[in-house]
Protein backbone atom coordinates (compact mmCIF):
# COMPACT_ATOMS: atom_id res chain seq x y z
CA UNK A 1 0.00 0.00 0.00
CA UNK A 2 2.02 2.79 -1.34
CA UNK A 3 1.80 5.70 0.91
CA UNK A 4 0.91 8.46 -2.61
CA UNK A 5 -1.96 6.29 -2.96
CA UNK A 6 -2.83 4.97 0.33
CA UNK A 7 -2.14 8.07 2.07
CA UNK A 8 -3.73 9.97 5.46
CA UNK A 9 -6.96 10.44 3.52
CA UNK A 10 -7.18 7.06 2.33
CA UNK A 11 -10.65 5.53 4.18
CA UNK A 12 -10.49 2.47 5.91
CA UNK A 13 -13.14 -0.15 6.01
CA UNK A 14 -15.66 0.07 8.55
CA UNK A 15 -14.66 -2.72 11.83
CA UNK A 16 -18.68 -4.45 10.68
CA UNK A 17 -17.36 -5.20 7.15
CA UNK A 18 -14.08 -7.31 8.51
CA UNK A 19 -14.72 -11.01 9.28
CA UNK A 20 -15.05 -11.19 13.32
CA UNK A 21 -12.29 -13.89 14.19
CA UNK A 22 -15.44 -16.20 14.90
CA UNK A 23 -16.29 -15.66 11.39
CA UNK A 24 -12.27 -16.47 10.11
CA UNK A 25 -12.36 -19.46 12.15
CA UNK A 26 -15.44 -20.84 11.40
CA UNK A 27 -14.50 -20.62 7.23
CA UNK A 28 -10.47 -21.79 8.31
CA UNK A 29 -12.83 -24.82 9.67
CA UNK A 30 -14.40 -25.27 6.37
CA UNK A 31 -11.17 -25.06 4.78
CA UNK A 32 -9.67 -27.89 6.76
CA UNK A 33 -12.41 -30.04 6.48
CA UNK A 34 -12.27 -29.85 2.68
CA UNK A 35 -8.10 -30.79 3.43
CA UNK A 36 -6.33 -27.63 4.20
CA UNK A 37 -3.80 -28.41 6.93
CA UNK A 38 -1.04 -24.78 6.31
CA UNK A 39 -2.50 -21.54 7.31
CA UNK A 40 -1.00 -18.38 6.78
CA UNK A 41 -2.01 -15.14 8.51
CA UNK A 42 -0.77 -12.00 6.34
CA UNK A 43 -1.68 -8.59 5.25
CA UNK A 44 -1.71 -5.82 5.05
CA UNK A 45 0.56 -5.86 8.61
CA UNK A 46 -0.97 -8.79 10.56
CA UNK A 47 0.37 -7.76 13.80
CA UNK A 48 -1.39 -4.43 13.71
CA UNK A 49 -4.53 -6.44 13.99
CA UNK A 50 -5.96 -6.15 17.91
CA UNK A 51 -5.36 -9.50 19.83
CA UNK A 52 -3.84 -11.24 17.35
CA UNK A 53 -2.89 -13.69 19.28
CA UNK A 54 -6.61 -14.33 20.28
CA UNK A 55 -7.19 -15.20 16.81
CA UNK A 56 -3.90 -17.49 16.35
CA UNK A 57 -5.31 -19.21 19.49
CA UNK A 58 -8.83 -20.42 17.74
CA UNK A 59 -7.14 -21.13 14.99
CA UNK A 60 -4.67 -23.46 16.48
CA UNK A 61 -7.36 -24.98 18.04
CA UNK A 62 -8.92 -26.60 14.80
CA UNK A 63 -8.46 -29.89 14.38
CA UNK A 64 -6.20 -30.45 11.04
CA UNK A 65 -4.31 -26.95 11.60
CA UNK A 66 -0.46 -28.33 11.23
CA UNK A 67 1.27 -25.39 9.70
CA UNK A 68 -0.01 -22.02 11.38
CA UNK A 69 2.33 -19.26 9.94
CA UNK A 70 2.42 -15.86 9.83
CA UNK A 71 3.90 -12.87 7.37
CA UNK A 72 5.01 -9.61 8.66
CA UNK A 73 7.35 -6.73 8.26
CA UNK A 74 8.68 -6.90 11.71
CA UNK A 75 7.97 -3.69 12.52
CA UNK A 76 6.25 -5.39 16.20
CA UNK A 77 7.52 -8.87 16.14
CA UNK A 78 10.24 -7.78 19.07
CA UNK A 79 7.22 -6.74 21.34
CA UNK A 80 4.99 -9.89 20.19
CA UNK A 81 7.11 -12.93 19.33
CA UNK A 82 6.84 -14.38 22.88
CA UNK A 83 2.91 -13.79 22.90
CA UNK A 84 2.52 -15.01 19.01
CA UNK A 85 4.11 -18.38 20.08
CA UNK A 86 2.80 -18.86 23.22
CA UNK A 87 -0.94 -18.64 21.43
CA UNK A 88 0.09 -21.28 19.30
CA UNK A 89 2.11 -20.03 16.36
CA UNK A 90 4.46 -22.76 14.61
CA UNK A 91 6.45 -20.27 12.47
CA UNK A 92 6.88 -16.52 11.12
CA UNK A 93 8.23 -14.88 7.94
CA UNK A 94 9.92 -11.74 7.93
CA UNK A 95 9.94 -9.24 4.85
CA UNK A 96 13.11 -7.53 4.47
CA UNK A 97 14.57 -6.07 1.47
CA UNK A 98 17.67 -4.91 2.35
CA UNK A 99 20.09 -4.93 4.86
CA UNK A 100 20.91 -1.50 4.57
CA UNK A 101 18.75 1.57 5.66
CA UNK A 102 18.67 3.72 2.11
CA UNK A 103 17.57 0.82 -0.13
CA UNK A 104 15.47 -0.83 2.94
CA UNK A 105 13.42 1.98 3.60
CA UNK A 106 13.16 2.94 -0.64
CA UNK A 107 11.21 -0.14 -1.09
CA UNK A 108 9.39 -0.10 2.21
CA UNK A 109 8.37 3.47 3.13
CA UNK A 110 7.75 1.64 6.64
CA UNK A 111 9.49 4.28 8.86
CA UNK A 112 11.80 2.00 10.90
CA UNK A 113 15.33 0.76 10.40
CA UNK A 114 16.71 -2.28 9.19
CA UNK A 115 18.11 -3.07 12.41
CA UNK A 116 14.35 -3.51 14.37
CA UNK A 117 13.50 -6.31 11.54
CA UNK A 118 17.07 -8.05 12.36
CA UNK A 119 15.66 -7.74 16.25
CA UNK A 120 12.62 -9.36 15.62
CA UNK A 121 13.97 -11.79 13.48
CA UNK A 122 16.12 -12.64 16.50
CA UNK A 123 13.10 -12.27 18.88
CA UNK A 124 11.07 -15.09 16.55
CA UNK A 125 13.97 -17.15 16.91
CA UNK A 126 14.31 -17.09 20.96
CA UNK A 127 10.81 -17.39 20.94
CA UNK A 128 10.62 -20.94 18.85
CA UNK A 129 9.36 -19.40 15.79
CA UNK A 130 11.14 -21.18 13.04
CA UNK A 131 12.74 -21.99 11.27
CA UNK A 132 12.40 -18.44 9.66
CA UNK A 133 11.95 -17.17 6.20
CA UNK A 134 13.41 -14.10 5.33
CA UNK A 135 11.21 -12.83 1.76
CA UNK A 136 13.40 -10.36 -0.37
CA UNK A 137 11.74 -9.18 -2.74
CA UNK A 138 14.33 -8.10 -5.54
CA UNK A 139 14.15 -4.83 -8.07
CA UNK A 140 16.40 -4.30 -10.98
CA UNK A 141 18.22 -1.42 -10.33
CA UNK A 142 17.16 -0.97 -6.31
CA UNK A 143 17.92 -3.95 -4.40
CA UNK A 144 20.29 -6.47 -6.68
CA UNK A 145 23.20 -5.82 -4.25
CA UNK A 146 21.36 -6.84 -1.66
CA UNK A 147 21.22 -10.87 -3.30
CA UNK A 148 24.38 -11.52 -2.19
CA UNK A 149 24.65 -9.18 1.34
CA UNK A 150 21.90 -11.08 2.61
CA UNK A 151 22.64 -14.15 1.97
CA UNK A 152 25.90 -13.55 3.38
CA UNK A 153 24.04 -12.53 6.07
CA UNK A 154 21.84 -15.08 7.04
CA UNK A 155 24.14 -17.76 5.96
CA UNK A 156 24.96 -20.29 8.95
CA UNK A 157 22.32 -18.66 10.78
CA UNK A 158 19.36 -21.26 10.36
CA UNK A 159 17.43 -19.00 8.53
CA UNK A 160 16.06 -19.46 5.29
CA UNK A 161 16.61 -16.17 2.79
CA UNK A 162 13.83 -16.52 -0.45
CA UNK A 163 14.49 -14.29 -3.04
CA UNK A 164 11.61 -13.09 -4.86
CA UNK A 165 11.01 -12.23 -8.44
CA UNK A 166 8.89 -8.52 -8.29
CA UNK A 167 5.33 -8.86 -9.32
CA UNK A 168 3.11 -6.74 -10.29
CA UNK A 169 0.72 -7.78 -7.32
CA UNK A 170 -2.33 -5.53 -7.01
CA UNK A 171 -1.43 -3.06 -10.10
CA UNK A 172 -0.53 -0.17 -7.71
CA UNK A 173 3.23 -0.67 -7.79
CA UNK A 174 3.83 0.61 -11.40
CA UNK A 175 5.44 -2.62 -12.36
CA UNK A 176 7.39 -3.54 -15.38
CA UNK A 177 8.92 -5.87 -16.72
CA UNK A 178 12.47 -4.61 -16.58
CA UNK A 179 12.34 -4.03 -13.11
CA UNK A 180 12.27 -7.97 -12.29
CA UNK A 181 15.80 -9.52 -11.87
CA UNK A 182 14.99 -13.71 -13.16
CA UNK A 183 15.63 -15.84 -10.19
CA UNK A 184 18.57 -17.88 -12.02
CA UNK A 185 20.14 -14.38 -12.28
CA UNK A 186 20.18 -13.80 -8.60
CA UNK A 187 20.98 -17.85 -7.93
CA UNK A 188 23.78 -17.39 -10.28
CA UNK A 189 25.47 -14.39 -8.30
CA UNK A 190 25.17 -16.07 -4.98
CA UNK A 191 26.51 -19.58 -6.53
CA UNK A 192 29.32 -17.35 -7.73
CA UNK A 193 30.93 -16.19 -4.20
CA UNK A 194 29.03 -19.19 -2.32
CA UNK A 195 28.55 -22.44 -4.20
CA UNK A 196 25.06 -23.86 -4.02
CA UNK A 197 23.48 -26.85 -5.31
CA UNK A 198 19.82 -27.46 -6.00
CA UNK A 199 17.47 -29.75 -3.31
CA UNK A 200 14.17 -30.89 -3.26
CA UNK A 201 11.36 -29.58 -2.60
CA UNK A 202 10.23 -30.06 1.07
CA UNK A 203 6.60 -31.09 -0.24
CA UNK A 204 4.86 -31.42 -3.64
CA UNK A 205 3.49 -27.73 -4.93
CA UNK A 206 6.50 -25.57 -2.98
CA UNK A 207 6.79 -22.25 -4.24
CA UNK A 208 10.38 -21.57 -3.57
CA UNK A 209 12.80 -23.69 -5.37
CA UNK A 210 15.46 -24.70 -3.15
CA UNK A 211 19.59 -24.82 -3.22
CA UNK A 212 22.17 -25.36 -0.11
CA UNK A 213 25.31 -23.95 0.42
CA UNK A 214 28.20 -26.71 -0.41
CA UNK A 215 29.82 -26.04 3.00
CA UNK A 216 26.43 -26.88 4.41
CA UNK A 217 26.00 -23.88 5.80
CA UNK A 218 22.61 -23.62 5.04
CA UNK A 219 20.05 -22.89 2.18
CA UNK A 220 18.35 -20.50 0.23
CA UNK A 221 15.37 -20.11 -2.00
CA UNK A 222 14.05 -18.34 -4.87
CA UNK A 223 10.29 -17.81 -5.99
CA UNK A 224 10.30 -17.64 -9.44
CA UNK A 225 6.86 -15.90 -10.10
CA UNK A 226 7.48 -14.41 -13.02
CA UNK A 227 9.87 -16.43 -15.19
CA UNK A 228 8.21 -19.67 -13.88
CA UNK A 229 5.06 -19.55 -13.27
CA UNK A 230 3.45 -22.09 -11.27
CA UNK A 231 -0.05 -21.64 -11.86
CA UNK A 232 -0.43 -25.62 -12.74
CA UNK A 233 0.65 -26.62 -9.22
CA UNK A 234 -0.95 -23.49 -7.05
CA UNK A 235 -2.79 -24.75 -4.28
CA UNK A 236 -3.68 -21.60 -2.66
CA UNK A 237 -7.01 -19.87 -2.05
CA UNK A 238 -6.54 -16.31 0.02
CA UNK A 239 -9.05 -15.00 2.17
CA UNK A 240 -9.21 -11.01 2.43
CA UNK A 241 -9.83 -9.57 5.90
CA UNK A 242 -13.43 -8.68 4.62
CA UNK A 243 -14.38 -12.14 3.66
CA UNK A 244 -13.58 -11.80 -0.05
CA UNK A 245 -12.09 -15.22 -1.23
CA UNK A 246 -9.80 -15.18 -4.13
CA UNK A 247 -8.47 -18.23 -6.08
CA UNK A 248 -5.35 -16.15 -7.42
CA UNK A 249 -2.75 -13.76 -6.03
CA UNK A 250 -3.78 -11.84 -8.84
CA UNK A 251 -7.77 -11.81 -9.51
CA UNK A 252 -9.12 -8.52 -9.37
CA UNK A 253 -12.95 -10.27 -8.43
CA UNK A 254 -13.48 -12.94 -5.59
CA UNK A 255 -16.60 -14.28 -4.07
CA UNK A 256 -17.76 -12.80 -0.70
CA UNK A 257 -18.04 -15.53 1.78
CA UNK A 258 -18.89 -12.85 4.37
CA UNK A 259 -21.98 -12.17 3.29
CA UNK A 260 -23.49 -15.55 2.73
CA UNK A 261 -22.26 -16.97 6.50
CA UNK A 262 -24.36 -13.87 7.59
CA UNK A 263 -27.09 -14.96 5.53
CA UNK A 264 -26.89 -18.21 7.16
CA UNK A 265 -26.02 -19.75 4.31
CA UNK A 266 -24.60 -23.49 4.00
CA UNK A 267 -20.80 -22.07 2.74
CA UNK A 268 -19.15 -25.54 2.37
CA UNK A 269 -20.68 -26.09 -0.96
CA UNK A 270 -20.32 -22.58 -2.13
CA UNK A 271 -16.29 -22.77 -1.00
CA UNK A 272 -16.56 -26.21 -3.09
CA UNK A 273 -18.18 -24.96 -6.27
CA UNK A 274 -15.63 -21.51 -6.10
CA UNK A 275 -13.07 -24.18 -5.93
CA UNK A 276 -13.70 -26.55 -8.49
CA UNK A 277 -14.12 -24.13 -10.79
CA UNK A 278 -11.49 -22.21 -10.66
CA UNK A 279 -9.46 -21.76 -13.97
CA UNK A 280 -6.48 -18.74 -12.81
CA UNK A 281 -3.42 -19.06 -14.63
CA UNK A 282 -2.61 -15.69 -14.32
CA UNK A 283 1.25 -15.86 -13.79
CA UNK A 284 1.48 -18.41 -17.10
CA UNK A 285 -0.36 -15.49 -19.26
CA UNK A 286 2.07 -13.45 -17.78
CA UNK A 287 4.99 -15.51 -18.66
CA UNK A 288 4.43 -15.23 -22.25
CA UNK A 289 5.71 -11.66 -22.30
CA UNK A 290 8.59 -12.80 -20.04
CA UNK A 291 10.21 -15.64 -22.70
CA UNK A 292 12.75 -12.98 -23.41
CA UNK A 293 14.42 -12.09 -20.03
CA UNK A 294 13.86 -16.07 -19.03
CA UNK A 295 16.67 -16.86 -22.03
CA UNK A 296 19.05 -14.36 -21.14
CA UNK A 297 19.87 -16.46 -18.38
CA UNK A 298 20.95 -20.15 -18.06
CA UNK A 299 17.80 -21.54 -16.89
CA UNK A 300 19.69 -24.74 -15.68
CA UNK A 301 19.69 -24.09 -11.90
CA UNK A 302 16.16 -24.47 -11.68
CA UNK A 303 14.10 -27.23 -10.86
CA UNK A 304 16.36 -29.60 -9.32
C1 LIG B 1 2.46 -8.05 0.98
S1 LIG B 1 3.38 -8.65 2.37
C2 LIG B 1 2.17 -8.60 3.61
C3 LIG B 1 2.61 -8.99 5.00
C4 LIG B 1 3.44 -7.99 5.78
N1 LIG B 1 2.94 -6.66 5.82
C5 LIG B 1 4.87 -8.00 5.32
O1 LIG B 1 5.42 -6.94 5.02
O2 LIG B 1 5.48 -9.08 5.32
C6 LIG B 1 3.58 -10.32 2.01
C7 LIG B 1 4.77 -10.66 1.16
O3 LIG B 1 4.56 -10.24 -0.17
C8 LIG B 1 5.82 -9.97 -0.75
N2 LIG B 1 5.66 -8.95 -1.79
C9 LIG B 1 5.22 -7.69 -1.62
N3 LIG B 1 5.23 -7.02 -2.79
C10 LIG B 1 5.69 -7.88 -3.72
C11 LIG B 1 5.95 -7.78 -5.12
N4 LIG B 1 5.71 -6.66 -5.80
N5 LIG B 1 6.45 -8.85 -5.75
C12 LIG B 1 6.70 -9.99 -5.08
N6 LIG B 1 6.46 -10.16 -3.77
C13 LIG B 1 5.97 -9.11 -3.09
C14 LIG B 1 6.69 -9.47 0.37
O4 LIG B 1 7.98 -9.98 0.28
C15 LIG B 1 6.05 -10.02 1.61
O5 LIG B 1 6.89 -10.97 2.18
Amino acid sequence: MPKELFGKDHEFLPRDQLLSFEEIGHLVGLFVDRGVTKVRITGGEPLLRKDLEKLIGMLEAIDGVEDLTLTTNASLLTRKARSLAAAGLDRVTVSLDALDDPTFQRMNDVGFPVVSVLEGIEAAAEAGLGPIKVNAVVQRGVNEHAVVDMARHFKATGHIVRFIEYMDVGSTNGWRLDDVVPAEEMISAINQVFPLEPIPPNYPGEVANRFRYLDGEGEVGVIASVTRPFCGSCTRARLSAEGVLYTCLFASAGSNLRDAIRAGEDVGPIIDRIWSNREDRYSEIRSAQTVSIGSRVEMSYIGG
